[in-house]
């Protein structure tokens, strides 16, 4: 495995690996890699001879500089973790590199997908999400980019992005990644001490309540007022959206079970630690 710091540096190799017929995939990430990531990497490498996972902590994305400063490094387990699952090149990049001095980010609007939950509650951090993905996607040149659905609203927004600027990337969304008791796999959950870890439990079980609830054929509606009260009545939980949407337009989808592509999506901080998770709700 290779290790690249430059872009010029990285093209140079992915046109050697181009010329030699490989297909190039795309794993970008923060680093602090789990088994999430790992399942990204080993999808990517399934798929295609060159496998490229970028580790950059985009300091445009954080809304909150506490995140920032706290977000988990982990670089040389990060490397071991990339090796082992099977990428051929990594690429650390300094802020510099890809920014090359000027943190500014142009706002993007997408609707819905920008401006609503995630959007809504984390101000700008979509256009930082799109400023480092399209300095990343024009570094790489991948074939096909790979995304956790564990980030559901940032894939749709990633798809929009792709629609729009790079004609013929392929977008493949790939499954979250639980821990053994429901909790969904973050580089955060580290940050989760004491309590918190089981306090974090709720949203899966909120989760699980909609979309037993949207299995019965019945809406929704209800049972979100009731877990926006429970959560409401709990010292350690501060939610800041439930709701079943529409994965594609982030539309409210209230009457769920019918619909292909329902998910309920949740947001919360747990013991000052940020989680988001979400699960389709749509029955086949
Ligand atoms: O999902 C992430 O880890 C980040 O948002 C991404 C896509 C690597 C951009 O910094």
């Amino acid at each position: 495995m290779k290790r690249v710091q430059t872009i010029e540096a990285l093209q140079s190799h992915i046109e050697a690996a181009k010329t030699k017929g490989r297909k190039v995939g795309f794993v970008p990430t923060m680093g602090a890699l789990h088994p999430g990531h790992a399942s990204l990497i080993e999808r990517a490498r399934n798929a295609c001879e060159e496998v490229v996972v970028s580790i950059f902590v985009n300091p445009t994305q954080f809304n909150n500089r506490k995140d920032f400063k706290t977000y988990p490094s982990t670089l040389k387990d990060d490397l071991d973790v990339a090796r082992k699952t099977g990428a051929t090149t990594v690429f650390t990049p300094t802020v510099d590199e890809l920014y090359g001095g000027d943190l500014k980010v142009g706002p993007v609007d997408y609707g819905r997908l920008t401006s609503a939950y995630e959007g809504q509650k984390r101000a700008g951090h979509f256009d930082g999400v799109v400023a480092v993905v399209r300095k990343l996607f024009s570094a790489v040149r991948p074939d096909m980019a790979f995304f956790g659905e564990k980030d559901l609203q940032q894939l749709a927004v990633i798809r929009q992005l792709v629609r729009s600027e790079f004609d013929g990337l392929e977008v493949v969304g790939c499954p979250l990644v639980r821990e053994r008791d429901g909790l969904a796999m973050s580089s955060r959950n580290v940050r989760l001490l004491g309590e918190s870890r089981q306090d974090a439990l709720k949203l899966n079980q909120w989760l699980n309540r909609i979309k037993s609830t949207a299995c019965n054929g019945r809406d929704v509606s209800a049972v979100l007022q009731a877990i926006e009260s429970e959560a409401a009545s709990m010292k350690a939980i501060e939610l800041e959206y439930i709701d079943v949407v529409d994965a594609k337009s982030f539309e409210p989808q209230h009457n769920a079970s019918s619909q292909q592509g329902a998910f309920a999506i949740v947001a919360a901080q747990v013991g000052g630690v940020r989680l988001i998770d979400n699960c389709c709700v749509a029955c086949s």
